[in-house]
């Protein structure tokens, strides 16, 4: 009998179709190389967090839909900027589930880890795609399109995506408030602008200098729904200054993380951080899970 089990899920990054993905348009994401570890041990007494990298009011009531009440501590430790559009909870969730499994000497397939951390995801962010959760359950690059009948996930061959993220700090608002933002506004004509230019981004995935304009793009129609800040443009300006082929924000907005597209042995994270900014290659986490 196991009494102790520990899993590893990656972080994400949205390479386009932030906030279309919610009405049905593809968005193509990638699991980055960096993420959550989740132990679980059993224990007497009530179920709960022990130590947390991750701190947050809804930790506990997020874990508590998949996890027992009585019987387990979990200690919580993370790489990832926590709640800046690198799929924190996603990850969280995904760790969980896959340690919760092998603490009952199983392992969870693909499915196993959509549905629970599902659950999890739920109490985070509200009505969220489930974009975030499956890219950390199957790691990769993938194209990922919301539907009435479940979601249509599509694995990319190997994609050799070079990137610098920026973090700008956490956003003012939830991911689940700017959701609903861009509900109230409406502006269905810039979604599917943005959902047609990710149609694009698919096909020009291994081509640099055709993918380096396109985000700009991207960048730009984001600004147009509304979910960009001052600092997430001066980041994305300054990405493209010191050498990105093209830049934009990456994830809900309204703070967190840009994203740069860079070639390989690029020094423009370097000079981004001799500007003052807290930015750092990526590389995309290529296992592929498939349980
Ligand atoms: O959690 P974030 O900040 O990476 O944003 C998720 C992307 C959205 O399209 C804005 C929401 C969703 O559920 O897909």
């Amino acid at each position: 009998m196991m009494t102790e089990a520990r899993a590893f899920a990656p972080g994400k990054l949205i390479l386009t179709g932030e906030h279309a993905v919610v009405y049905g348009h593809r968005a193509v994401a990638l699991a980055v190389n960096l993420g959550t570890t989740v132990s679980l041990q059993k224990r007497l007494g009530p179920s709960g967090i022990d130590s947390s990298d991750i701190q947050d009011a809804r930790l506990w009531p997020a874990l508590s839909t998949i996890l027992p009440e009585e019987g387990i501590g979990v200690h919580i430790t993370s790489t990832l900027p926590i709640g800046c559009g690198m799929g924190s909870s996603a990850a969280l969730a995904v760790a969980t589930v896959r340690a919760y499994a092998r603490l009952k000497g199983e392992e969870a397939d693909f499915n196993r880890c959509y549905t629970e951390a599902f659950k999890v995801e739920r109490v985070f962010h509200g009505n969220p795609s489930g974009l975030d959760h499956s890219v950390s359950a199957l790691g990769g690059v993938l194209v990922y399109r919301r539907s009435p009948t479940g979601p249509h996930i599509s694995p990319l061959a190997p994609v050799a995506l070079h990137l610098v993220v920026v973090d700008t700090g956490p956003p003012a608002q939830s991911t689940a408030e700017m959701v609903e933002n861009v509900r109230i506004q409406g502006n269905h004509k810039v979604l599917s602008a943005i959902g047609k230019l990710s149609e694009e981004i698919i096909k020009g995935l291994n081509s640099p200098e055709r993918l380096g304009p396109l985000l700009n793009q991207n960048h730009r129609l984001l600004c147009e729904l509304g979910v960009s800040t001052p600092t997430l443009n001066k980041a994305v300006s300054t990405l493209r200054r010191a050498g990105a082929l093209g830049a934009k924000l990456a994830g809900a907005g309204g703070g967190g993380v840009a994203i740069g597209l860079v070639r390989p042995g690029s020094r423009v994270a370097e000079r981004m951080q001799a500007e003052g900014w807290k930015a750092m290659d990526i590389e995309v986490y290529k296992e592929y899970y498939d349980g």
